[in-house]
């Protein structure tokens, strides 16, 4: 079974796409993660982040992976451990270009449905009900409102001993939305047979129990 999980940035798909997975015992792909990878590759050959030959060239060539750790799932790109490199706020406010790049969408969707192969999975993204895997038995669109997401990433960053005023927050995510939701190739829509979830007001176990709802009635 496919459950594919889009919809706009930190409306908390990975948290609730992450515990799904195991819940129903499915493998987990993180397409944010491998469109920032790329970004990382980008950075590290000092290639302009709207080279799209360049970074093509390098892409072809690097393998994007996951790895299941007590820390929880690590990023790879080739043999390098980039969990971490890539949600650094110099590759969060450049990923956006280097996804909306035609070729390197290409060369990614093609990994993702490599990744996916016929495997029970949860992915999640902008795109993967619409493109990547558009057969999935389960498509739930997750929403939430601007000023909740900004809310929960500020509390998220306090955290991490980030100290990042809301409303700077709030203007990023919106920013980021306008750019997902309005490039040429694969913007961010919604799936017409996709359920769309609005998590503004619901915890994320609710939402989780949801989906694993959807998930029993399409088997
Ligand atoms: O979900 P995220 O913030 O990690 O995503 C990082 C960026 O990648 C974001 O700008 C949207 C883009 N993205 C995309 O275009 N298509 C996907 N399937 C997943 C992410």
């Amino acid at each position: 079974m496919q459950i594919a999980i889009d919809g706009p940035s930190s409306a908390g798909k990975s948290t609730v796409a992450k515990k799904v997975a195991q819940k129903l015992g499915f493998i987990y792909c993180d397409t944010g993660a491998m469109y920032r990878a790329a970004t990382v590759l980008a950075k590290e050959n000092g290639i302009d982040y709207g080279d799209e030959e360049q970074i093509l060239a390098k892409l072809s060539q690097s393998e994007i992976s996951f790895k299941p750790s007590e820390k929880g799932q690590l990023v790879f790109l080739n043999d390098e451990d980039v969990t971490l490199a890539i949600r650094t706020p110099e590759i969060t406010n450049n990923v956006s270009q280097v996804s909306a790049l035609p070729k390197i969408r290409e060369e990614l969707v093609r990994q993702q449905r490599k990744i996916a192969g016929d495997h029970d999975i949860v992915m999640d993204g902008r795109d993967i009900g619409t493109t990547v895997l558009p057969n999935a038995e389960v498509k739930v669109f997750l929403i939430a409102s601007a000023s909740e997401r900004a809310r929960r990433r500020y509390d998220e960053n306090i955290q991490k001993g980030i100290m990042t005023p809301l409303a700077k927050l709030q203007e990023e995510i919106e920013i980021r939305d306008y750019k997902d939701s309005h490039r040429e190739i694969s913007p961010l829509t919604k799936a017409t047979d996709a359920s769309e979830i609005d998590s503004t007001n619901l915890s994320i176990q609710q939402v989780v129990d949801k989906i694993v709802e959807l998930a029993n009635n399409a088997r």
